[in-house]
Order: C-alpha cells, then sequence, then structure tokens
C-alpha cells in the first residue's frame, strides 16, 4: 500500500512575513526535506535533520538541484476568457464590448463550460499556479461547471458567479437589482471541499444601485466569503463611474459606500487610486489584485507599489487572463517589476515570490492554510527548475545569491520553469521531456 507519507528533497523556500517589512522574511534550506502525510506539510527542513524521521524504508522524491516552493496564488482572472487571450482592442471597454461578452455567452452550455474549464485548469497547473480567485460568467453553469472541475482535481479554488444588471448585452444581465442564484451558490459550494465562494459584481458600470444594494446585503449575510471586483483600471471607465456614481467620492468609495470593502474584498487592478483611497484599502482589510500583464497589455496604467505599501494596503498579484498575456505568474513577476521601475519604485525578486505565495494567502485570509509549510499547511506545492531552458541554465552558473537565481527565474521563466505541481500532495503536473 502507497504511504500516507511522502517525502520530498530540494532546495526549500517560502516565506514567514513580508520581505519590504522585515528583515528575516523566508526559510531556505538548501539541501532541504519536505515531509507530507495526508495532504498536509508535517515537516520542512534541512535533509540532514529530517531523514531520520521518515517511516522505515520510505525513500524520498529526489529533486535534488531544483527548488520546492508554495504553489502559486492567482488572485484576478477570468476562466471563461481563456479562448480569448490576446485579443486585440485599443482600450478596456471597446475590448469588453468586442471579444468579452460575446465570449462569455457561450458559458450557458453546461458542456462547454466543463471543457474550457478543465483547459484552463490544466494550464494553471502547468504554470505552477494552484489556487486562483476566478470569475465565472452571469450563468449559474459557469460556477457549477468551474467548481465540480476543481473539485475532482481537490484543488482549493475561489470562484463567484458575474454579477450585472445594466451596461452589458441582454444576454448577460441579471434581473434588475437582483443578484440571480448567488445565495443558492454559496449555499451549494462555498467551503465545500476545498472550494470558496466569491461574490462577484463585475464592476460598478454593470451594476445599478440597487443590485449594489442587494449584493451588500448578500455580502453582509455571508462575512467569510470572498467578494471580488475591478476598480479604477482604466481612464474612460473611471469617467464613465463618475457620471454614474455622481454622488461617491471616488470610483472605490462606490463600493465602500455599500460596505463591499472588508478583509477577503479583492479589488482588480487599483491604478488611479488616491491617497485617501489606499487608506481606506489598508483600513478595511481590503487587497489589491495588481494585474501587470493586462495592464500593460490594454494599455490601461501602471500600479504604484510604493504608494500602496506606503499606506499599508494589502497587496497581491493577478494574470488577469484573458486581459492578462500569461497564464504564468512569473511572467506576471516578470511584468510586475517592470511597472514598479517605471513608477521609479523596486520589487526584489523574493518580495514577488513573496506576493505570488504568503502574500496572497494573507490577503485572503487563507494564512497556515496555504500559501507556505508551516506545519499542518495543506501541501499545495511546486517544483520549479532553475535550469529549465538553456538560456536559464547558463545564467543560473553566474548567480551568487538566491535573489539572483529567483530573479532570473521570474524574468526569464514560465510554464517551463514548472517541473511539477501537487496539490493536497497529490502530483497534478510533471513537466514532459529534459531540457526545453
Ligand atoms: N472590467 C470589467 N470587466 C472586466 C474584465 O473582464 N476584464 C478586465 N480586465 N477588466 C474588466
Ligand atoms: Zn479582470
Amino acid at each position: 500500500a502507497p504511504h500516507t507519507v511522502q517525502a520530498y528533497r530540494a532546495s526549500l523556500l517560502h516565506f514567514l512575513a513580508d520581505p519590504a517589512f522585515t528583515e528575516e522574511a523566508y526559510s531556505w534550506h538548501q539541501d532541504g526535506l519536505l515531509i507530507v502525510e495526508d495532504g498536509r506539510v508535517k515537516a520542512a527542513g534541512d535533509y540532514a535533520q529530517l531523514v531520520s524521521t521518515l517511516p522505515a524504508g520510505l525513500e524520498p522524491h529526489d529533486y535534488r538541484g531544483q527548488i520546492i516552493t508554495p504553489g502559486f496564488i492567482d488572485t484576478h482572472l477570468h476562466y471563461p476568457q481563456t479562448d480569448m487571450i490576446a485579443s486585440p482592442a485599443p482600450g478596456l471597454l471597446p475590448w469588453l464590448d468586442t471579444y468579452t461578452f460575446p465570449t462569455e455567452r457561450q458559458f450557458g452550455d453546461p458542456a462547454h463550460a466543463r471543457a474550457t474549464a478543465e483547459f484552463f485548469l490544466d494550464e494553471l497547473a502547468r504554470c505552477g499556479t494552484t489556487t486562483a480567485v476566478v470569475y465565472c460568467t452571469v450563468h449559474r453553469e459557469s460556477v457549477d461547471a468551474f467548481f465540480e472541475a476543481s473539485e475532482a482535481r481537490n484543488l482549493r479554488m475561489v470562484a463567484g458567479k458575474v454579477l450585472m444588471d445594466r451596461n452589458c448585452p441582454d444576454f448577460l444581465r441579471d434581473v434588475e437589482g437582483q443578484v440571480g442564484d448567488s445565495e443558492a451558490l454559496i449555499n451549494k459550494w462555498h467551503k465545500h471541499k476545498r472550494s470558496l465562494y466569491a461574490i462577484t459584481p463585475r464592476f460598478a458600470p454593470t451594476s445599478t444601485p440597487a443590485q449594489l444594494g442587494a449584493i451588500a446585503e448578500l455580502a453582509k449575510a455571508w462575512p467569510d466569503t470572498f467578494i471580488q471586483t475591478h476598480v479604477s483600471e482604466n481612464k474612460d471607465e473611471c469617467s464613465w463611474v463618475r457620471e454614474l456614481y455622481p454622488d461617491s467620492r471616488s470610483y472605490l468609495d462606490v463600493y465602500d459606500g455599500y460596505g463591499l470593502m472588508r478583509p477577503r474584498a479583492l479589488f482588480g487592478h487599483c491604478i488611479w487610486l488616491d491617497d485617501e483611497d489606499f487608506a481606506r484599502m489598508a483600513a478595511t482589510g481590503s487587497a489589491a489584485s495588481v494585474c501587470p500583464t493586462s495592464n500593460l497589455f490594454l494599455g490601461s496604467g501602471l500600479f504604484d507599489f510604493e504608494k500602496a505599501d506606503g499606506a499599508g494596503a494589502k497587496v497581491t498579484l493577478g494574470t488577469d487572463v484573458g486581459a492578462g498575456t500569461s497564464f504564468s505568474m512569473l511572467q506576471t513577476m516578470n511584468e510586475a517589476y517592470k511597472v514598479a521601475r517605471l513608477k521609479g519604485s523596486y520589487l526584489p525578486a523574493l518580495r514577488m515570490f513573496y506576493l505570488a505565495t504568503l502574500g496572497a494567502a494573507r490577503a485572503m485570509d487563507l494564512e497556515g492554510t496555504i500559501g507556505s509549510f508551516k506545519v499542518g499547511a495543506e501541501a499545495d506545492f511546486i517544483v520549479l527548475d532553475p535550469k529549465c531552458t538553456p538560456l536559464l541554465e547558463r545564467r543560473s552558473v553566474h548567480c551568487n545569491s538566491l535573489e539572483e537565481q529567483l530573479f532570473a527565474l521570474a524574468l526569464l521563466g514560465d510554464d517551463r520553469a514548472v517541473r511539477a505541481t501537487y496539490a493536497a500532495g497529490v502530483k497534478v503536473h510533471e513537466r514532459s521531456g529534459a531540457v526545453a
């Protein structure tokens, strides 16, 4: 019979704190051992110290030369937009009208939704993402299909039905002022197996004040669900919100006015926030999901990491597929680094790996559950190969520190760097072939 205990020998990296604010923020074991029992972390430390604790006869999986980290957490993306990734349009609003709404129409069909969800989850596994915060469409079928697929793989996923009751095509519109099947979906999926539900107003322009009121009620009735939406992504969108909600102090203040800022509320983009907005993000325990590949692709703008950190706001990274141009959190770090540089700030690689693991778990109020190798945490982890391509192999020889090694992986890596992905201790992806 297979052991319920499994062990993995590799270099181990995980975070204990935010490297932007703390000196000893991470744990690194050059020759490490990760021990997993019944899908949870039993121990993580030096191989030499831990090997004697293994059950007799248990041979560790040999991943020497590779780096094991917690699986990546992508805090913002749209599974129904998989088939329209890299669709050209001059900015957010035409992109939504031309591609997004027609594409999302098809997700009333359960078979289409399920097939797309399966591909999407395969792609996340290839990229080393073990938890994602996912927009479905307005159709309840799109939510059922997604969670049926993610539960069959035993993944910790967050998702929800998109809510919109105006400024969208009839075929994607909720009954005015109502939240459709949201409550039934929360009852069905929230905390069922590893699933968690996100109440998902698309963004302020597509909800009437009456619908935001109904969403506020729902969020109050279900305080441990997630809330996800978009805010201050694009300048035209911001002007539109000023017209639609003239009494609100700012775009973010529309949500604030409905009580939608709270722990487990994730706001996509946050590019055009002012100081007062960032102060509200911090005060309410809300989190920004920063999506640099999307923001550069649509020309939306550059997120201000320094301002967010200065305010003490929680920050996470998202791909925002299909406006985002990659499923890879490594490629998302690559672009985040450049966005930070263009704003005059600087993101070390260690900070970016933190943001994609423990930082996201903390922002999601899931610290101790995912995002680290704390004893008892769910064993969602990935095996990264720092020599996965000829170029990275050549570059690695000249890396003189962990920071340099992680930086090269973030800037040059993608799905090719992910040798294997494990969810709750079970392998869900293994990269075929040797050096790419
Ligand atoms: N704002 C409202 N809907 C969307 C969406 O689907 N993608 C992005 N990037 N922004 C949005
Ligand atoms: Zn989005």
